[in-house]
């Protein structure tokens, strides 16, 4: 590696300022006279865009494996098999000239409605954190750099080059950023992304708490900020907020406004030139890895195949998969011959090949016959003719499977949904085809969650196949028949209605801001908070075999934070077929100081059984599994107390569950003020031991006061009130303000008095 502090020292402030902004749409600028070379980016997340020419945007790019999106990946649960995954991405990066894929994208699944659900994970931050550490763990492990994206708040496509999210801090810590902070903490991304938006009113791009205060101080991440395309609109407040190098280039105005803010003294030179040791660093990094040569077509082809394989979800079998001995087949439905295995927007991937769905079926059907009808057309409009050829092929055979896939011009980077609807073409040809058939199954192509409440019930078997990369037509093949056995499960809610959704109140927001008003409550969260049903639970997902659970145990009943425990349990495969098991954790927290979700993810395994056979599966609670993030003390807590450990297959469906208890080691800072309420002093042990000897006295000058005969509220115990649960919430010195005529001295200084002695105590 370079001496970086010398090259420091050589470079003029134009070279500085030229570094801080790309070259080209992809490139760095390199400054040849020191030579510094130039770092190649390309799109992402689940295949290389690269361009042939740097300088374009719009052509088409080289072929590249287009892997499934990350809807489909985290639905594996299999973290193995994104970090090959991720490897097999850098070999392409390696073979096509590119230095950094951009990606994988880290955002929360706030509302199913995001335009770009299908290129975010999960949900559930936990899931997401783990997934998104394994891919960029295993690009990175080949010398290729990821770029986690988009930092922070972006879950819609509405306005997100511009709104204003609204997000408590608490719910910015517990729910939008541990995706983040796992994935720098664990895997050291070489760079991070900011996204379009603003965050509580100022831009990521110039955000000093979030890119500089929590992710480069906090979570110590080494690498580079890169802006999203087009996210700067102040080029110098973004360098003092922790913005380092801009994109896309050329800018030769920015290029300019960041020399003339250090030549009249508004920028601090220091600041660019850290700027710029971070840009150099990873510039030098890329180029220890040597570009050039071939990547295995075919092996990727393969992997991409068992990717989409794990991560599609059986939702319904009433028993008909896997097909067996079936004569005729009914295939309908457009994605059948024209595979819809992708995304519109930035990460559209021109694929090296792809597997035609209707040919894989062919492959694998031996001798029965395969007639097809189309179905639906491309666009919305409604064809009756096309549902009655498909009704009449359906009725004719044994079966009929209908491939379903989503629009684009329903779901793209660009817009969000406006419902979570098929097009009422697909919703009648489904109706109709299962009415004349009752052996139907419907293959579903899409990157979230759809409706199905009009249909579910009359159709026999539901696959979701999600935006499948390029060889799903052979996944759907191998799963239909049973040559695959499905081991994915959801992970995102699917919810019954558009209406029950979490952002529902609170989406897309307007004049400019959007907010977050459900809070922590997104997902599972929320549907477990409200006790509502929903179609199919976060975690759910269907198997050609069952698997039990048994002997739950934890490696301490009573523990303290710092250490944390380990959860076992036996996972039995109890059919004919092996199969693979998602094992879930989730934490329930029996009391908590501030409200908390009833249940969070906290740890799973993905397990592989024959058929008979019993593995037990480990998994690892650490501290933050039981902590939660308090916004005044400013940071994450423990509460000592019990905990529920509850083991599951689903959100919904719990199997084994262990209570723990926790012996917290934080010594907290008192938080306690002049606007402490009553009951805030007693749960607080310095404020406990200070106003605990005149609680008495308190309490019967509340009582007498408030709940006397002719108290302000009437007789309390006439009446059967509680008067103190009220006082407890009033801040003490409201309380003593009440009683001044019976006090020595004034309310507000007896409060004051109070709180020193409490602060004498740390
Ligand atoms: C997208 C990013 C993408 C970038 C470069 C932006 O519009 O939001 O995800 O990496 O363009 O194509």
């Amino acid at each position: 590696m370079k001496n970086i502090e010398s090259l420091i020292n050589q470079m003029t402030l134009e070279e500085k300022a030229a570094l801080c902004t790309g070259a080209s749409p992809w490139t760095t600028t390199p400054v040849e006279r020191l030579g510094i070379p130039e770092m190649t980016v390309s799109d992402g997340p689940h295949g290389v865009r690269r361009l042939p020419d740097v300088n374009d945007i719009a052509t088409e790019s080289y072929p590249a494996t287009c892997f499934p999106t990350a809807s489909c990946l985290a639905a594996t649960w299999d973290v193995d098999l994104i970090h090959q995954m991720g490897q097999a991405l850098a070999e392409e990066c390696i073979a096509l000239d590119v230095d950094v894929i951009l990606g994988p994208g880290a955002n929360m699944k706030r509302s199913p409605l995001g335009g770009r659900n299908f290129e975010y994970f999960s949900e559930d931050p936990y899931l997401a954190g783990q997934m998104a550490a394994s891919f960029i763990n295993g690009v990175q492990s080949k010398g290729v750099g990821t770029s986690l994206k988009h930092f922070a708040a972006n879950n819609q496509e509405f306005q997100r080059f511009s709104i204003n999210a609204e997000v408590d801090e608490r719910s910015l810590r517990e729910i939008y950023l541990p995706a983040f902070e796992m994935a720098v903490k664990q895997a050291q991304p070489w760079t991070v992304m900011c996204s379009y938006n603003k965050l509580n009113g100022t831009f990521a791009s110039e955000h000093h708490y979030l890119l500089s205060e929590i992710l480069k101080d906090e979570w110590g991440f080494e690498g580079l900020v890169v802006s999203d395309w087009g996210a700067v609109r102040d080029r110098v407040a973004a360098l003092q907020g922790g913005l380092d190098w801009e994109m896309p280039g050329p800018q030769e105005r920015r290029v300019k406004a960041l020399i003339e803010a250090v030549r009249c003294g508004e920028l601090d030179q220091a600041l660019l030139d850290q700027a710029v040791r971070r840009i150099l660093r990873i510039v030098f990094k890329a180029k220890e890895t040597p570009k050039g040569g071939s990547f295995d077509v075919g092996a990727h082809h393969a992997l991409a195949r068992q990717i989409a394989a794990e991560g599609m979800v059986l939702l319904k079998n009433n028993g008909l998969l896997p097909l067996k001995g079936v004569q005729q087949i009914a295939v309908i439905g457009r994605s059948a011959q024209n595979a819809h295995f992708q995304g519109g927007g930035s990460s559209h991937i021109h694929p090296t090949k792809v597997a035609v769905p209707f040919k894989e079926l062919r492959a694998r059907a031996g001798d029965a016959e395969l007639t097809y009808a189309e179905g639906y057309p491309t666009d919305n409009s409604s064809r009756l003719d096309l549902i009655e050829e498909a009704v009449t092929l359906a009725r004719s055979a044994d079966v009929a499977v209908l491939y379903i896939a989503l629009p684009a011009f329903k779901e793209s980077e660009g817009y969000d949904r406006k419902d979570l609807d098929l097009t009422d073409q697909q919703v009648a040809l489904i109706k109709a085809v299962a009415k004349a058939q009752p052996n139907t199954v419907v293959v579903l192509n899409n990157g979230a969650p759809v409706a199905m409440s009009a249909w579910i019930e009359e159709v026999a078997a539901v696959l979701e196949s999600w935006m499948m990369g390029q060889a799903g037509g052979e996944a759907i093949a191998d799963i239909l028949f049973g040559k695959a056995n499905p081991c994915g499960k959801l992970a995102e809610t699917y919810p019954l209605k558009l209406a029950d959704t979490p952002a529902h109140l609170n989406w897309p927001g307007g004049a400019g801001v959007v907010r977050y008003g459900e809070g922590l409550f997104i997902g599972y969260r929320y549907y477990d908070a409200k006790q509502m049903p929903v179609l199919f639970p976060f975690g759910y997902g269907l198997s050609y075999t069952t698997f039990a659970y048994s002997n739950a145990r934890v490696s301490t009943q009573n523990f303290k934070d710092t250490q944390g425990v380990t959860v076992s349990v036996d996972v039995t495969n109890m059919g004919k077929v092996a199969g693979k098991e998602i094992v879930q954790v989730y934490v329930h927290d029996q009391k908590s100081g501030l409200v908390r979700p009833e249940k969070e993810l906290k740890g799973f395994a993905k397990v592989d059984l024959q058929p008979g056979e019993t593995k037990s599966v480990s998994i690892q609670l650490d501290l933050r599994a039981f902590a939660y993030y308090h916004p005044e003390y400013k940071q994450w807590i423990t509460e000592d107390g019990d905990f529920d450990i509850l083991i599951a297959a689903s959100a919904a469906d719990i199997r084994q569950s262990l209570t723990v208890c926790l012996e917290s080691t934080l010594r907290l800072p008192c938080i306690l003020d002049k606007e402490s309420t009553v009951r805030e002093w007693m749960a607080d042990p310095r404020g406990k031991a200070v106003l605990g000897p005149l609680y008495p006295q308190v309490e019967e000058q509340s009582r007498k006061r408030f709940g006397g005969g002719d108290g302000r509220y009437g007789n309390e115990s006439a009446m059967g009130m509680d008067i103190m649960d009220m006082i407890n919430d009033m801040p003490l010195v409201s309380v003593l303000l009440f009683q001044q005529s019976a006090l020595t001295m004034p309310a507000e200084e007896l409060v004051a008095g109070l709180l020193s002695q409490v602060h004498n105590m740390e």
